[in-house]
């Protein structure tokens, strides 16, 4: 049985926070990407924007995650390490961000392009943000999750990309993960209701070659099998009666 924690309008509005929080963190980063900077100083960069607002960084430390942001470069599909590596033109680079404060998570993920022109990979990005889009769209009060699921496989397929089934979005609030789990693939109409009170991170992950990923040496980065790029956006929303509310726009 999975249990799934229904927020009141306090945690709500405590969500809204964090997740505000997240979204501007987010935008910070992405706009500090450039040919150059190291993804170790983004690292840093994404510290001292959290120490500031005197919220604390989701995933330092979460399973003995070592840094406060995931950049994953290229085909790396998530769960990068950031350290030494220089970003370079050409680069595709997921940045994956989580705040803690009041009692709540946020989190949110975008993939900035560096000075990209290979057509595939502009593909690739662009679908991958037209999939959380219809993602959004499909998730409605009294509907499934995996109508949620259906559209993001929906879209990464007609666009000729796939969709990666080891990782998933998942339910936040209190805790980073809790349930459900919410898979980037499926048949629709399955699953949990939509209930108001949910809160959901829905992230899909979509590659430009096969969905096969491994798991670095490291533990942590996650790579496509074939070497090819990956891209990754997420947000967090709540069920509302009304709809759905998307938590994490900048
Ligand atoms: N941000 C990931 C997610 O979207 C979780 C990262 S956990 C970490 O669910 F430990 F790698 F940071
Ligand atoms: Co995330
Ligand atoms: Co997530």
């Amino acid at each position: 049985m999975i249990k799934i924690p229904l927020k009141s309008a306090a945690d709500l509005e405590a969500m809204r926070t964090s997740c505000r929080m997240t979204a501007e963190v987010l935008s910070q980063v992405a706009a500090a990407v450039q040919p150059g900077v190291t993804t170790g100083e983004l690292d840093a960069l994404t510290r001292r924007l959290i120490g500031g607002m005197k919220a604390k960084p989701s995933f330092l430390g979460y399973r003995g995650y070592p840094g406060a942001i995931c950049i994953s470069v290229n085909d790396e599909v998530i769960h990068g390490i950031p350290g030494r590596r220089v970003v370079l033109p050409g680069d595709v680079v997921s940045l994956d961000v989580g705040v803690y404060y009041n009692g709540f998570h946020g989190d949110s993920a975008t993939t900035v392009m560096v000075s990209v022109t290979d057509p595939d990979v502009i593909r690739l990005v662009e679908t991958t943000k037209r999939a959380l889009e219809a993602a959004l769209a499909a998730a409605k009060p009294g509907g499934r999750l995996s109508d949620v699921s259906h559209a993001v496989e929906g879209i990464a397929k007609a666009s000729g990309c796939s969709v990666v089934r080891e990782f998933v979005g998942h339910g936040v609030g209190r805790h980073l993960h809790e349930d459900p789990q919410v898979p980037n693939y499926g048949a629709p109409g399955r699953g949990p209701v939509l209930k108001p009170g949910m809160t959901l991170a829905i992230e899909p992950m979509v590659n430009l070659g096969s969905p096969d990923v491994v798991v670095l040496d490291d533990k942590w980065t996650v790579v496509t099998r074939d070497g090819k790029p990956s891209a990754h956006f997420e947000h967090t929303v709540a069920v509302l009666e009304e709809g759905v509310e998307v938590l994490t726009l900048a």
